[in-house]
């Protein structure tokens, strides 16, 4: 059996019928084609496939498309604009936070999560907020140096924006998804 769902990935409206089984890293690849966001461990464990749900950094292997319908997506194909690379993604350019590139699409993800909370992070809250994306080539040193050259572009782009997200906000995103989950998963 199959259930319709109506998902904004990258800012376009997509409908599908889904079986309710379906990952949403799944749905993302191999439904929609869309395959920047990689596929790792698919336990949770290795954050290659973090993509943002409603504005919140989720790893997709541990949502369902199903619990998606409704919401918002962005993928790393969302993030460069008219093929200029964003702030984050310049900054792992400049401070060569990548090797092969696995981990990448991931570690964006969790970045851009992290500065829209926090603008100015020590380094020791990058490798908190990053805990959950494992790399096994490039070595962690860069990839913090990375986001902390992104965080000094934002913060240089935006001084009054740069404030810190309120935690209730995400505790409403959360509870919206709990209520889309389907009583038959
Ligand atoms: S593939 Fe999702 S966390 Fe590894
Ligand atoms: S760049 Fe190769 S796994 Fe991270």
């Amino acid at each position: 059996m199959k259930f319709p769902v109506e998902i904004t990935v990258n800012g376009v409206k997509r409908r599908s019928e889904v079986e309710p089984r379906l990952l949403l890293v799944h749905y993302l690849r191999d439904v929609l084609e869309i395959t920047g966001t990689h596929v790792g461990c698919e336990t949770g464990i290795c954050g290659a496939c973090t993509v943002h749900l409603d504005d919140e950094a989720v790893k997709s292997c541990m949502v369902l498309a199903v619990q998606a319908d409704g919401c918002s997506v962005t993928t790393v194909e969302g993030l460069a604009s008219d093929g200029t690379l964003d702030d984050v993604q310049q900054g792992f350019w400049e401070e060569h936070g990548l090797q092969c590139g696995y981990c990448t699409p991931g570690l964006l993800m969790s970045a851009h999560d992290l500065l829209r909370k926090s603008p100015n992070p020590s380094a020791e809250e990058i490798r908190r907020a990053i805990n959950g994306n494992l790399c096994r080539c490039t070595g962690y040193q860069t990839i913090v140096h990375s986001i902390q050259n992104a965080a000094q572009k934002m913060r240089a782009k935006k001084p009054a924006a740069a404030k810190q997200v309120q935690p209730a906000k995400l505790r409403t995103s959360k509870r919206k998804r709990e209520q889309r989950r389907p009583a038959t998963v």
